[in-house]
């Protein structure tokens, strides 16, 4: 029988640091995969992604409750941490850093790392306070790990160039790397709030990703951008979502609103929707390749 060993766990930087001290003696170079743990196949698809980057691999799990906001679900969060050890010793992590709130937060804390501007809208607008609760964590675990390579999924594309952004403004010596959303069967796009969903509420959520990808490609074929928005969102609110926080074309690197798709900037289209108590985010490129007007 194939028996794979689980990863060691820590909790506590002292710990974290001297396993990465050693293995930076060995020279070998360090990558890390930060999460809230209830993890799937897109967190581990950024373990392996690390894995090709670097030797050691490190994934962290930690609920930070900074970035929730009130009213949101940090206390319903999916923490099981016996099922995510056996899902990162397959994907090939060497080991789990899971920090508690206090070693996080230590009494007397009182420092907020805050990126200006491209944080204002879309997310951010919607959830005040949300990425400054990233950013800081993030800071954090980048500085209590030390690693080469950092590792953030395309899923959540306003906080990897948000960390981007942080990462090159504040000189920080951590190459960050992206994957790309892996996503269900029916492309709905993988998250750990989709244990939320009923059975009922599963099937109209497979409808997010479909509306975004038609109306990405219509924008891409030149339907007038106002057009294909209004369609999409009649679209989403009939198909049985309670609301939508925002559906925008935005530059891919500036997040700046885009209403003309003119040849190499690169646009994507946004969309977080809620349905129930769940809300669900997704994000596409509009590409005009294959364009036929
Ligand atoms: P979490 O939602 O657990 O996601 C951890 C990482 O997995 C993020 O980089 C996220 O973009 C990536 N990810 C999530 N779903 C994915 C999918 N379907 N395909 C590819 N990658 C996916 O994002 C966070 O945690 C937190 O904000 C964190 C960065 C850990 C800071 O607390």
């Amino acid at each position: 029988m194939l028996q794979i060993t689980r990863p060691r766990t820590v909790h506590s930087i002292v710990e974290l640091r001297d396993i990465v001290r050693d293995w930076r003696r060995a020279g070998d170079l360090v990558a890390i995969t930060p999460t809230m743990g209830g993890l799937h196949e897109g967190h581990l698809s950024l373990v392996r992604a690390a894995r090709r980057r670097a030797r050691r691999v490190i994934a962290t799990i930690f609920v930070n409750p900074t970035q929730f906001g009130k009213g949101e679900d940090f206390e319903a969060y999916p923490r099981d941490d016996v099922r995510d050890a056996e899902m990162l010793a397959g994907a090939g992590c060497d080991l789990i850093y899971a920090p508690s709130v206090l070693e996080m937060y230590p009494e007397g804390f009182g420092t907020t790392i805050s990126v200006d501007g491209i944080t204002d809208e879309m997310c951010g607008g919607h959830r005040p306070g949300h990425f400054d609760g990233v950013t800081t964590v993030v800071c954090k675990l980048l500085n209590q790990a030390q690693p080469d390579y950092a590792l953030f999924g395309e899923k959540d594309w306003q906080q990897l160039v948000t960390i981007r952004q942080m990462v090159r403004d504040l000189d920080m010596p951590i190459r960050i790397a992206s994957s790309p959303t892996v996503r269900e069967a029916d492309g709905l796009a993988m998250s750990s709030r989709n244990r939320y969903l009923s059975r009922e509420q599963r099937v109209i959520a497979a409808k997010l990703n479909k509306a975004l990808f038609a109306s990405a490609d219509h924008i891409a074929h030149g339907v007038p951008l106002e057009r294909v928005l209004g369609a999409c969102r009649k679209a989403l609110l009939s198909a049985g979502f309670d609301s939508i926080d925002y559906l925008d074309a935005r530059d891919a690197h500036t997040l700046s609103p885009v209403d003309r798709f003119a040849d190499g900037n690169e646009s994507r289209l946004f969309v977080a929707a809620r349905l129930g108590k769940t809300r669900l985010i997704d994000n596409v490129p509009i590409e005009r390749t294959g364009m036929t007007e």
